[in-house]
């Protein structure tokens, strides 16, 4: 029996009849940090829906920590799932962002009190603790994101999905974002990422799984699948910026940091012969 937190098993989804846009996916997920990729339309959002329940699958199952999703109500789900929307509009709706944030937490029974502290602590996390009382609406693309995030991270579920977290976000943002995921994953959570920026992608995940048309194209650690360059670009993903780079100086292995280029750089030369002058 497969013990892990999310199993997958032949799932197929359409939102019309005969239109799969999901076509027989098999995927087990555990404590980990996933991105999906992949390439606009070819399933990603849909397929998270599918794992949180807002979308019923027309065949094939989904078990969320053992419970199966088609007979499992979504507010029961949501003790163990907490999905950070692509678009932040289709999640806000609350008068101020303490509110926002306390809503889920107080919708899986935590007391008032609990729900405060937990959205203070998601809040502080994002560094929006001292936005508390605005609008959530007053606030930018990237800061409504954020907010999302925070409302997710409130409920301290075992799994974390977040579609497309790096949306309109600058630098300091995605670092933000990616020490978030750092932590979650080192506390022994399970976050699963939909992205379309490789270079954060390579930065943050242990794990790759490539979407295409409803069908699981790759999953595999970062590495292997950052070394499918030929198969990625037939499918319109580019490769992480560092990685190109290093394939331009010929280095034989896929690099995904800036900092594993700089060591690959000096140990090179480190290696190489020194003639006395
Ligand atoms: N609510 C909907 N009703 C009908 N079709 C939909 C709906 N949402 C998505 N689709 C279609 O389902 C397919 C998969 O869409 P989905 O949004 O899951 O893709 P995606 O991989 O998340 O794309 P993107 O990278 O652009 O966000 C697409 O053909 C899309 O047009
Ligand atoms: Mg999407």
């Amino acid at each position: 029996m497969n013990t892990a937190r999310i199993v997958i098993q032949d799932l197929r989804f359409a939102y019309h009849e005969s239109e799969e846009v999901i076509k027989g996916i098999n995927l087990s997920f555990n404590r980990s940090a996933t991105a999906l990729i992949g390439e606009n339309g070819s399933g990603k959002t849909t397929f998270v829906k599918l794992l949180k329940g807002l979308l019923r699958p027309i065949s094939g199952s989904i078990y969320i920590n053992g419970y199966n999703t088609a007979t499992t109500t979504v507010a029961k789900l949501a003790k163990y799932i907490g999905l950070v929307f692509q678009n932040p509009n289709d999640q806000l709706f609350k008068q101020t962002l303490i509110d926002e944030v306390m809503f889920g937490p107080l919708n899986i029974g935590q007391p008032i009190l609990q729900a405060k502290a937990s959205a203070e602590k998601a809040l502080e996390m994002v560094g929006l603790s001292n936005s508390k009382l605005i609008h959530p609406y007053d606030l930018g693309l990237s800061d409504r994101k954020l907010v999302c995030i925070a409302a997710v991270l409130a409920m301290d579920t075992d799994i974390i999905i977040l579609d497309e977290p790096t949306i309109a976000q600058d630098y300091l943002g995605k670092e933000k974002i990616k020490q978030i995921i750092k932590e979650l994953r080192d506390q022994g959570k399970l976050v699963i990422a939909i992205t379309h920026d490789m270079d954060f992608g390579a930065e943050t995940f242990e794990r790759i799984i490539v979407f295409h048309d409803g069908h699981v194209l790759l999953d595999d650690d970062t590495k292997t699948v950052f070394k499918e360059h030929d198969l990625l670009k037939e499918f319109h993903l580019e490769l992480p910026h560092i990685t190109q780079l290093g394939r331009k100086f010929n280095f034989p292995e896929p690099l995904l940091t800036v900092d594993a280029f700089v060591d690959h750089i000096k140990n090179r030369n480190h290696q190489k012969p020194s003639y006395p002058l």
